[in-house]
C-alpha cells in the first residue's frame, strides 16, 4: 500500500484513495493530513481568509426538509421577515467592518412580493455599498434556494456587481435515495435531486460564482457517498464549496435517527474538507457554522483543514435565536463588530490574515472566467 505522504502529494486521486482520506483516524495520519491540505490551500489561495457576514433575513420557508429546523411543518418557530432597512443596517455595519462581502440568506419562497423584495433590497444594498473601499460594491452571496433562471438573472442584474456575484445551493447528498430520504415527507416529495442540478446549471447560466455542498455525517449516508459527493463538486463545476456536519434538530424530523458521536463526526468532517481541498485545489471553502456548533473550535479547525471563508452571523441579534437549522446552533451571541475581533484572533491562531475590504473571489472562477482577482 502507497504511504499516505506520498498519497497526499498526488494531484489526481482514485475513489478508493479518496475514500482512504476519508477514513483517516490515528492522531498521526490526521495530523499529516491537515498540515498537507493546510499548505495547498495557502500555496493556491494565499494567506487570506475572507469574510462573507451572513444577514439571515427570514425564517418563513415552504419547503419540508427533514433534517431542518425552519421546515415549514415545524410550527414551534415564530417566523420572521427582517424590514428592509434592518438589512440594510446590517449590510452598512459590514461595509463599515471591512467585510468586503455579505451572504443573504433565507427559508426558500418563490412568490413574487418576495422575489421583487430580495430584488430590490439587492438594489439598494449596491447604491450604499459603493464606496472608495470598495469601488464595486459589496460582494453577495445569496443562499435563497430553487428558483427558476429568470428569478436567477433578475437578482444578478439587480446586485450591480457582476464580479462579486455568488450563489450558494447545497446539494445535501449526491445519492439520490439519500437525497429522496431527506426530503420526502409523507405523501409528498417536495423536492428532488435533479432540480438542484438544474438549478445549479441555470445559476451558471445567469453569471454567479456558483457555491454547492453537502451535510456530512448524514444518518445512511456512507463514505462513498461522500466521495461521489466531491465527484459530484467537480462535476457541476463549483467555484466554492459550503458543508459542515449533521447535527439533529428537535424542530425537524430526523431525531429519532440519531447523530454520529462527537469525535468521528468532526474527524469526518475534517477529513472531507481536507479531501475536498485536495481534490479541487482553488476553490473557496467555507468553515460552516455547524461546525463551530459541534466543536468550539470548529472554525479555526476549518481553516487548518483547508478552509479560506468564514461567514461570521452579522444577523441582529432579536431574530437570532429563530434561525435554529439545528440546535444549540453557535455564534447567536456575538455581534458584527465583535465578530471582527473573534475573526481576527482566528485567522491569527492559523497563521492566515483576513481579507479586509475585499471581494475574496473563487480562484476557480477566476481561471474560468478571466475575470481578475479581486
Ligand atoms: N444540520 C446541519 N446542517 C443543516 N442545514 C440544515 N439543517 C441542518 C442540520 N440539521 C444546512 C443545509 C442547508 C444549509 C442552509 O443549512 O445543508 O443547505
Amino acid at each position: 500500500m502507497k504511504a499516505l505522504d506520498d498519497l497526499l502529494a498526488q494531484t489526481e486521486f482514485t475513489d478508493e484513495e479518496v475514500a482512504r482520506i476519508l477514513r483517516i483516524r490515528t492522531p498521526e495520519e490526521a495530523d499529516l493530513l491537515q498540515r498537507r491540505a493546510y499548505d495547498l490551500t495557502t500555496r493556491e489561495m494565499g494567506p487570506n481568509v475572507y469574510l462573507r457576514g451572513l444577514i439571515e433575513i427570514s425564517n418563513v420557508c415552504t419547503a419540508n426538509c427533514r433534517y431542518c429546523g425552519i421546515r415549514k411543518a415545524n410550527h414551534n418557530v415564530e417566523r420572521y421577515t427582517l424590514p428592509r432597512e434592518t438589512i440594510l443596517e446590517c449590510a452598512r455595519l459590514a461595509l463599515e467592518n471591512g467585510y468586503g462581502s455579505i451572504a443573504i440568506q433565507a427559508g426558500e419562497r418563490r412568490d413574487p412580493k418576495w422575489v421583487t423584495f430580495i430584488g430590490e433590497l439587492l438594489r439598494d444594498i449596491h447604491e450604499m455599498s459603493c464606496t472608495e473601499a470598495l469601488p464595486q460594491g459589496l460582494g453577495i452571496t445569496l443562499s435563497l434556494g430553487e428558483q427558476s433562471l429568470e428569478v436567477y438573472e433578475y437578482w444578478a442584474e439587480a446586485s450591480g456587481n457582476p464580479d462579486g456575484l455568488r450563489y450558494l445551493l447545497r446539494i445535501e447528498s449526491s445519492n439520490p435515495e439519500l437525497f429522496h430520504r431527506l426530503h420526502c415527507t409523507p405523501g409528498k416529495h417536495e423536492k428532488v435531486l435533479e432540480h438542484r442540478y438544474e438549478a445549479l446549471v441555470n445559476l451558471r447560466k445567469a453569471g454567479y460564482q456558483v457555491g454547492t455542498g453537502v451535510m456530512i455525517g448524514l444518518p445512511g449516508q456512507t463514505i462513498e457517498d461522500l466521495v461521489q459527493d466531491i465527484r459530484t463538486f467537480e462535476k457541476v463545476g463549483a467555484d466554492m464549496i459550503g458543508m459542515g456536519p449533521y447535527l439533529t434538530s428537535l424542530g425537524a424530523d430526523m431525531v429519532s435517527l440519531g447523530q454520529m458521536p462527537h469525535d468521528d463526526l468532526l474527524q469526518l468532517s475534517l477529513n472531507m474538507i481536507a479531501a475536498t481541498r485536495l481534490v479541487l485545489r482553488n476553490v473557496n471553502i467555507a468553515a460552516a457554522t455547524a461546525l463551530e456548533t459541534l466543536e468550539p473550535r470548529g472554525r479555526i479547525m476549518g481553516i487548518l483543514h483547508g478552509c479560506n471563508v468564514v461567514m461570521p452571523n452579522i444577523t441582529p441579534q432579536m431574530t437570532r435565536a429563530s434561525y435554529q437549522l439545528y440546535d444549540n446552533k453557535a455564534g447567536t451571541e456575538v455581534g458584527a463588530e465583535s465578530n471582527i475581533l473573534v475573526e481576527n484572533d482566528i485567522v491569527r491562531i492559523a497563521h492566515r490574515t483576513l481579507g479586509l475590504n475585499r471581494l475574496g473571489s473563487s480562484l476557480r472562477w477566476v481561471e474560468r472566467t478571466g475575470r481578475p482577482a479581486n
